[in-house]
């Protein structure tokens, strides 16, 4: 810190960035400059001076700092960063002074006290060295119970060389869709009042600046890692400037306290395009937020019989599907709904954790025994935090349950309030009865419809549940499913393992679902599944080569019924299991990056090895292309001045149409990665809904 001419200024810096935080006086701080590391020694007061703006006719007489919780009380021209009223429901307007910093080269806390209102605010910047990750967090305490309608994590100013801003929204079999939303005064409001995540309103925010792509230019980009619905604000002031706020949604903070904290608000800026905050999200999240029970072991291949049985559940019928899907090469079976109650189908049961003993009459052990026996794990499925009007549970507890009683019901069932103690216990009991019982490695976890209303009270509570079960199962894995990827988020992903990041299998979907949420998401957290012939969510029917890829890309696993396939169609499968099998030791580890393919039809990626010695490439054709022949595919990420052996991994894939003799169709190619990244490279003719896996080693 430093302070001259009653100016206090800090600086978290890493080699790729500077982050200036400056206050005048006792003022609350602003972030005064974010970008490109500035030179050492730079004169911090001197950046306070050149950044002041002047004042001109029909303002006020100073420009309101927008601050890191800008303050109504200050005459700030936007949305403030705090809203809270007192017992007698009077609106609170703070007026903040400093206290005082606590520091270190990676960590920064400032405090602030407003002795009027009996409250004090923190706002905290915790800067990662490995990935140039800024986790931000702001809390409030208060003498007296207050009423927080709005607390926003630090306020980040945003870029004035941006044109746009993309943020996400998404549905049922359609998660990680982009929305563009240029620039203009006022604000860009997304608030999620259902309680949970949501397919509908992803958590992310990126902000390019003008001519950024996936691997050029600056970006910026914002993550709330929080389960029970966000609020953004991206705003610009009438004066032009922008700040970008998060927080929990508006009026789900349901109780009055005397302590609030945000969750955490993960920030990061590139100048390697887009792709440089993709990565940084994909490394932070795999090494600093899941924490997986045997880090070293290999993500298995699963198996997940969802798509095979539905509810039909028939131990012969089980076995053999086990069987076929460990001789494809599946390392985990996955046992899902429909083992528990009377769950014949989804109006009945959820709440009554005991195994179907119609189903099952010996219990779940000679099926979990067969599974081992086929050299297989074994996994299950739960929806603890849900409950069906037809269920023991809601008979003896009609009072479990959260919202109104003629509330609209969601997939028939409606959600249990797990803030009562009562509930949460009954749900860990029943849990940890079933993983005691048995030799469980896997829970997949489900939340199959939204809350009746907004109470940040739920997230909290799924929170502890989690940590309850882990603290006793350290050795299980929980994987988070909503109705697919209803609940992906740094919050949820801190207490589970990996996400069903969508309930299509179809691979064209899925080839975008996955390049959109690589934004945020590695390769080990993702769940892919080769799913039926026949989609049964499109009703598209495509090729297993197609299906089998767009699965190894991801965490690959295998959702069909395997008695479908054909001796051609197991034959590919076992082959493309096969190497996403002996590559998992570094594409577990890969970078991915999003390639700016100049054919739109044309969705591709390449994943890069840590250490840069190989990569990947994926080329889906998702429709015919305009153009007769395929465009160059311009790579990304690698070195210029190197020479990568290239070849096509599935060069037998090009059909009888493919009539030239472009170099890959048979040969390997040695060329430069400035060349590669430059011109790209050029690949056989192919039919729509197919796929090219190109190999590269760095010689
Ligand atoms: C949700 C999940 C599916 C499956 C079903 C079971 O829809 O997303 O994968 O587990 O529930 O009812």
């Amino acid at each position: 810190m430093s302070t001259v001419r009653d100016i206090r200024c800090w600086a978290l810096q890493d080699q790729r960035q500077s982050l200036i935080v400056a206050a005048h006086g006792t003022d609350m701080a602003e972030v005064i400059y974010w970008g490109p590391r500035l030179p050492d020694g730079t004169d911090l007061e001197m950046l306070v001076a050149a950044a002041h703006m002047d004042v001109t006719g029909g303002m006020l007489d100073a420009v309101p700092p927008l601050s890191i919780c800008p303050e109504a009380r200050r005459s700030f021209p936007g949305q403030p960063g705090l809203s809270l009223t007192n017992s007698a429901g009077e609106a609170l307007l703070p007026r903040f002074t400093f206290e005082r910093v606590e520091e270190d080269d990676q960590t920064l806390t400032l405090l602030y006290h407003d002795a009027k209102n009996g409250l004090r605010y923190r706002a905290r910047f915790d800067l990662t060295l490995a990935t140039g990750m800024i986790r931000a967090t702001a809390s409030l305490t208060s003498e007296q119970p207050v009423s927080v309608n709005w607390l926003s994590a630090p306020v980040f100013p945003a870029p004035q060389n941006s044109h746009e801003m993309i943020d996400f929204h998404g549905r049922w079999i359609g998660e990680f869709q982009t929305s563009h939303t240029p620039w203009s005064v006022g604000a860009r409001l997304r608030d999620n009042p259902t309680g949970r995540t949501g397919h509908e309103h992803f958590p992310g925010l990126i902000v390019p600046c003008t001519g950024a792509t996936n691997s050029q230019g600056s970006a910026y980009a914002f993550h709330y890692g929080w389960s029970g619905g966000h609020k953004m604000l991206a705003e610009e002031l009438p004066d032009g400037r922008r700040q970008i706020q998060w927080g929990h949604a508006t009026g789900s903070r349901r109780s009055p306290g005397t302590q609030f904290e945000t969750a955490p608000l993960y920030a990061v800026f590139s100048d390697k395009g887009i792709n440089g905050c993709a990565i940084a999200f994909q490394r932070y999240l795999r090494d600093e937020i899941v924490q997986p029970p045997a880090p070293a072991r290999p993500r298995p291949v699963h198996y997940n019989c969802w798509e095979a049985v539905y509810f039909d559940h028939d131990h012969a019928t089980l076995c053999d599907i086990a069987s076929r899907a460990a001789a494809l090469g599946a390392e985990r079976f996955v046992l899902d709904d429909g083992w528990f109650g009377r769950r014949d189908d989804d109006t009945t049961s959820l709440g009554d954790w005991s195994i179907d003993r119609r189903k099952y009459p010996d219990g779940l052990m000679p099926l979990i025994n067969h599974v081992h026996a086929e050299g297989m794990t074994f996994g299950i499925w739960f929806e603890p935090e849900m409950i069906n009007r037809e269920s023991d549970l809601f008979r003896a507890h009609p009072d479990w349950v959260l919202g109104d009683p003629d509330q609209v019901l969601g997939r028939q069932q409606m959600v249990l309030n797990i803030a009562l103690p009562d509930v949460q216990d009954y749900l860990y009991d029943r849990v940890a009865a079933i993983l005691a019982d048995h030799p469980i490695d896997y829970v997949k976890w489900d939340h199959n419809r939204v809350l009746p209303e907004p109470d940040s009270a739920q997230a909290e509570a799924i929170y502890v549940l989690f940590d309850r079960l882990r603290a006793d199962f350290p050795t299980v894995e929980f994987e988070s499913c909503s109705s697919g990827g209803g609940r992906i988020d740094f919050g949820i992903l801190s207490r589970t393992h990996r996400v069903w990041l969508s309930d299509s299998n179809d691979p064209l979907e899925r080839l975008r679902i996955q390049h959109e949420a690589a934004l945020f998401l590695p390769m080990v957290v993702t769940g892919s599944h080769v799913g039926p012939r026949k989609c049964h969510t499109s009703g598209r029917v495509t090729d297993i080569r197609l299906r089998a890829w767009a699965a190894a890309q991801r965490h690959m696993g295998f959702e069909m019924d395997p008695r479908e396939l054909t001796e051609e169609e197991a034959d590919v499968l076992r082959q493309v299991t096969r190497w996403w099998k002996g590559n998992r030791h570094w594409t577990e580890r890969a970078d991915i990056l999003r390639l700016d393919s100049d054919d739109p039809a044309v969705i591709a990626e390449l994943q890069r090895a840590e250490d840069g010695s190989r990569f990947v490439a994926f080329a889906g054709l998702s429709a015919a292309s305009a153009q007769i022949l395929p465009r160059p595919l311009r790579l990304t990420g690698l070195e210029p001045g190197t020479l990568y052996e290239i070849s096509l991994l599935n060069r037998d894939d090009a059909p009888g149409l493919s009539r030239g003799s472009p170099l890959l169709k048979t040969e390997t190619a040695r060329l430069s990665g400035q060349y590669l990244m430059h011109q790209g490279i050029t690949l056989p003719w192919t039919f729509p809904q197919s796929i090219w896996v190109i190999e590269g080693t760095r010689l």
